[in-house]
């Protein structure tokens, strides 16, 4: 039987997310392949875990590919479910391309645009998909408050460029929280967003599959508070979902389209959620999360149920997707 390294918790905000999101996937794991839980705690450290819900115990070990003997335990392919930096942005993939193994998902590129979100909208610009009016900002250089005035209207939203979870986001509606919400941002990241604030609905899409990826039903995400926060996100819990979402045919049809360019503009491969906002007509690619939530309540596995893939399907399709692109990938030497 192969066995499947299932790699969760990790140093990012979303740690706890991942643990919920693995223990799903864990429960529900198809019979043909052995899950091994790979555990790793908010400092960083790697142990084997008997589930994701028994994390006191187990055996400490280290990935790093330099280090001689460190895997005891034979893994056939390995399946990140880290969420945001240090697990979605690409290191760890990279980790796992020095340790010459497969692993399910995005490679570094396509984890490391989908991170960036400065990156992630050049790529979106260049397939000529719609992004909303935005501004990248350096910590290092002399920023004009005036020109932020002059370019964008109230409210605008304010974000670090490499963070999930709507973590150091900040609704601007008053010039004078402009420079709050830019120490904020720049206290999280060195490279910021300024972008222009939209009133709009938020519809999202899944995305699986490799060269050929296809899109789900989409969803919407009805934010409780005044955006769809941290605290709205996993701690009210307030927010509410129509999954799928009634849309014109039209809009449907676009969305899923755009869904597909926007995988294929960061190079996502398997699997990822495409978030975008619906204005009357008008369609913005928000962004893309190429390890999007998965527990069993989550958007991502859900919308694909919506759409006639089961959860359990779902991870066996995943896995049969990651293996299939690392006999593609196979690389010369
Ligand atoms: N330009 C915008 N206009 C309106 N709302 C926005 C805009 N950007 C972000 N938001 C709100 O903030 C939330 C989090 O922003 P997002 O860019 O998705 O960051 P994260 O990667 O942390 O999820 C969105 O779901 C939305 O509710
Ligand atoms: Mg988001």
């Amino acid at each position: 039987m192969k066995r499947v390294g299932l790699i969760f918790g990790g140093k990012s905000s979303e740690h706890e997310v991942s643990i919920v999101s693995a223990t799903s996937v864990f429960k529900n794991f198809p019979e043909e392949y052995e899950p091994v839980p790979i555990f790793i705690t908010k400092e960083g450290r790697w142990k084997f875990v008997k589930s994701p819900w028994e994390l006191e115990n187990g055996k400490e070990f280290s990935f790093l590919p330099w280090q001689g003997e460190n895997l005891s335990v034979e893994i056939d392919i390995y399946f990140p479910l880290l969420h945001g930096p240090y697990g979605e942005d690409g290191t760890i993939q990279g980790l796992l391309e020095l340790a010459g193994v497969p692993y399910v998902g995005s490679g570094v590129v396509g984890s490391a645009l989908g991170m960036d979100k400065a990156f992630m909208k050049m790529a979106f610009e260049k397939e000529g998909l719609p992004v909303v009016k935005y501004r990248v900002l350096r910590k290092w250089e002399r920023i004009n408050m005036e020109d932020i005035k002059r370019e964008f209207n109230l409210p605008l939203f304010v974000k670090p460029a490499n963070l999930g979870s709507s973590v150091g986001i900040s609704k601007v509606k008053d010039w004078n929280q402009l420079g709050d919400a830019l120490k904020r941002a720049f206290s999280h990241d060195y490279k910021i967003l300024v972008e222009q604030g939209i009133k709009a609905r938020e519809i999202e899409c899944s995305v699986l599959g490799n060269e050929d990826p296809q899109a789900s039903l989409p969803g919407e995400v009805i934010p409780y508070r005044e955006f769809y926060d941290y605290e709205d996100k996993y701690i009210k819990g307030k927010t509410r979902f129509k999954i799928p979402v009634k849309l014109s045919k039209e809009v449907e049809e676009k969305i899923k389209n755009f869904a597909i360019r926007a995988f294929k503009a960061v190079e996502a491969w398997g699997f990822a959620r495409v978030d975008f906002f619906l204005q009357e007509n008008s369609i913005f690619v928000n962004e893309i999360n190429t390890i999007p939530g998965f527990t069993e309540i989550s958007m991502f596995p859900k919308l694909w149920e919506a759409s006639g893939v089961p959860f359990k399907e779902l991870i066996r399709r995943l896995i049969k997707l990651g293996f299939e692109r690392w006999e593609k990938w196979k690389k010369a030497g």
